[in-house]
């Protein structure tokens, strides 16, 4: 018999489907409480509001459980490559030798950016972010690139998905390239994914960079974590524009958008900013502790505490060993690195921190790690967006394909004033 829960609304009780996902996490479904009693939910922030069913992600952030088609993280951390996670979350499968070499041509084939592109990136100001820049560059890529009308649906998405994957990572080097005044590396075919992004990133006429292979296994880690992460903000937002029926570049362009803010993906350089002023101010952490307990302070430990996980977030935890082993190899001391452990271990003991479950997330110990492989702290978030781009890829596919497809409007209870006449300016006042 199928399960209900039943709401007793003035006097009368309706019932509403439960519904439960393949872990057996449960949800009613109120789809049809407006239609039927009248009533919209309440839920500011949708903490308590599923917007979807997915087959990409499963997250249990109390026992801090994350796997991809099924999948665990960490599975994939120790085993797998970033095309390869990709091509698993895009189209549900692990591929076979054959399509995973298949797709790595494709993404070679798509990885050089439209010459004149260039003019546009060569006219953004020195000083401009480069989510910015990137939002921007990707939402141009649909009028470089338009839709070919003689192509099916089918093939269209899988131009437009590769050329996505293989462009962004060309476009977020070259942003970095013209920010630093330096001439842009083209990719190169005999390269990896992760080591053409490195080469484009630091190689020079005068100091050709040589590929460490600890760096480039660190960097498919670093994207494998990144992923995918369910409903985050950023893939709500891709999704909500995505059912707009907006082109791909420009829903991902929108989750480029969400992901900057330092709340989500701008967390990676919000926490080595904090863990630097702590550095600068002597090092001492409990008056910086002290601004985070305080509630009428705004400040907020950057790198702790996330929305579903309630326990040590599992990204966390790897990226932690991950930043040990490239920072023995690189052997570049980084007192920052330093701090963190010290931070994490007091925080992890402090009764503030216990009692509102916060713990360090993924982006506690990634900030390091990058400034270990020389990356700008003005590009962390442009790196989590690279590794984001087949969470977003898959979800808006998913969302697009799921036959109960709806534009996502959500509603709202107005407390603005009641009607009232307009009063012209004359007599106003
Ligand atoms: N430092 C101090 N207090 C905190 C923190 C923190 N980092 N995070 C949450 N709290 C407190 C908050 O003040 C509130 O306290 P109270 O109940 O006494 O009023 C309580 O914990 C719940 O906070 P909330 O803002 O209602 O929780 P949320 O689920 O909306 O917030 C969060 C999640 C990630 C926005 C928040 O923990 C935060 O701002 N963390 C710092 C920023 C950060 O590291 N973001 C990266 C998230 S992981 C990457 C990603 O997925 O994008």
């Amino acid at each position: 018999m199928e399960e209900t829960a039943k709401i007793l609304i003035d006097g009368t009780t309706f019932e509403l489907p439960i519904v439960t996902g393949s872990e057996g996490e449960k949800a009613i479904d109120i789809s049809r409480l407006l239609r039927e009693t009248g009533l919209v939910t309440l839920d500011p922030g949708f903490v308590n509001t599923a917007n979807c069913q997915s087959a990409v992600t499963f997250v249990d952030g109390e026992k801090g459980i994350l796997r991809y088609r099924g999948i665990p993280v960490e599975q994939l951390a120790e085993h797998s490559t970033f095309v390869e996670t990709a091509y698993l979350l895009i189209n549900g499968e692990l591929p076979t030798q054959e399509q995973l070499n298949g797709f790595s041509v494709l993404l070679n084939d798509h990885s050089l950016v439209h010459e004149d592109m260039r003019a546009f990136f060569e006219h953004f100001p020195r000083w401009a972010h480069p989510m910015g820049i990137l939002s921007s560059m990707v939402n141009a890529l649909r009028a470089f690139y338009p839709e070919i009308p003689t192509r099916t649906e089918e093939e269209e998405i899988n131009i437009t998905v590769t050329r996505l994957l293989s462009k962004v990572r060309t476009m977020a080097a070259m942003s970095y390239k013209i920010f630093r005044g330096h001439k842009t590396v083209y990719p190169r075919h005999d390269l990896t994914y992760p080591e053409n992004f490195l080469n484009m990133m630091f190689d020079s006429p005068v100091r050709p960079y040589v590929i460490d292979e600890e760096v480039v296994r660190a960097l498919n880690v670093f994207w494998i974590l990144h992923a995918d992460h369910e409903q985050n903000c950023s893939t709500a937002a891709v999704r909500l524009v995505g059912s707009a029926k907006v082109n791909l570049y420009a829903a991902i362009s929108a989750g480029i958008c969400a992901l900057w803010g330092p709340l989500h993906g701008g967390a990676n350089q919000a926490v080595v900013e904090m863990l630097g002023q702590i550095h600068e101010s002597g090092g001492d952490l409990a008056p910086f502790l002290a601004r985070a307990r305080d509630k009428k302070d705004p400040f907020r430990l950057m790198g702790f505490g996330h929305r579903v996980y309630k326990t040590y977030d599992p990204r966390g935890r790897i990226m932690k060993q991950v930043c040990d082993k490239v920072l023995g190899k690189v052997t570049r001391e980084d007192p920052l690195l330093e701090i963190a452990q010290r931070l994490e271990e007091v925080a992890l003991k402090d009764p503030y921190f216990i009692d509102h479950h916060l713990y360090p997330n993924i982006d506690f110990y990634s900030g390091i790690l990058l400034r270990a492989m020389g990356i700008p702290v003005n590009m962390f978030t442009v790196m989590f967006a690279i590794g984001r781009l087949p969470g977003w890829i898959s979800q808006w596919k998913e969302s697009t394909d799921d036959p109960n497809w709806k534009l996502q409007r959500p509603r709202q209870i107005y407390v603005g004033p009641n009607e009232r006449a307009y009063v012209p300016v004359r007599k106003r006042g």
